[in-house]
């Protein structure tokens, strides 16, 4: 049974923008939770394991992204700095990406417009030296929704109820949703006001709308370790796929 864990529901706030996200979305379950949620449970123990094992195998071809300045990019996609290493996912984790509970579950929590993969397979990422991280920024248009599973947190595994010690604040996901209207260089200026930090443990799933909320993830320290399965999924909903939401908006503001 997957388990909600409870987050503050952010105030909205920021400029509105009226008809730029479509009104399914809008009220749907994930947006009522500030546009995403994390999940305990979503893939089992052992599925996990299986991924996690298919993330090592894959290591040895993992690629490194490396972007020492974010570009200008407002709204989405764009070319965020970063620094992290990643690889193409395996049938592990294929199985889950495509399978009919989990497009049914994403499809029920966004708001019942159809949710397809954006690919035909998903990537395993690497946190796996000191200062890897990813800046501020929102998904790429091919990737509305993102599903996000912690594999591995090291040196030291932790579970699901502890923190590790050695982790400092180094591979938080940071996000904004009570800014999901604002630019990205809005955001940068002032990357302390709206922030929700979220420490995903290993086991632990956030399934968040990737293309509205903007987001980082915080270097990670010395010695740490953190290995992520991503999963990416379009949304169409309502004729406005959310893929033009920032032509949307910057329609809006110009
Ligand atoms: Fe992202």
């Amino acid at each position: 049974m997957n388990r909600h864990l409870a987050h503050a529901v952010p105030a909205q706030g920021g400029p509105s923008f009226p008809g730029a996200i479509p009104d399914s979305i809008r009220a749907s379950a994930l947006m009522q939770k500030g546009g995403f949620d994390v999940l305990a449970g979503l893939l089992d123990e052992p599925c996990r394991e299986q991924m996690l094992s298919e993330a090592v195998r894959s290591y040895a071809t993992a690629q490194e992204s490396a972007v020492a300045v974010s570009d200008r990019e407002e709204y989405r996609g764009g070319a965020p700095a970063r620094r992290f290493l990643s690889a193409p996912g395996g049938d592990v984790q294929d199985a889950s990406y495509h399978a009919a509970w989990m497009l049914g579950f994403l499809r029920e929590v966004t708001g019942g417009a159809p949710v397809t993969p954006s690919g035909s397979r998903g990537t395993y990422t690497y946190y796996a030296r000191a200062s890897d991280h990813l800046a501020i920024h929102r998904d790429v248009e091919t990737c509305d929704l993102a599903v996000v599973t912690c594999l591995y947190n090291g040196p030291h595994a932790a579970s699901a109820s502890s923190v590790p010690a050695t982790a400092g604040n180094g591979g938080v996901l940071c996000l904004y949703p009570s800014r999901m209207l604002e630019p990205l260089s809005a955001i940068r200026r002032d990357p302390a006001t709206g922030t929700i930090g979220v420490r995903l443990l290993p086991g632990q799933t956030i399934v968040m709308f990737g293309g509205i909320v903007p987001h980082a993830v915080l270097p990670i320290g010395d010695h740490q370790v953190r290995i992520v399965s991503v999963l990416c999924y379009r949304i169409e909903a309502r004729g406005l796929p959310v893929a033009r939401i920032a032509h949307a908006l910057s329609a809006h503001r110009s």
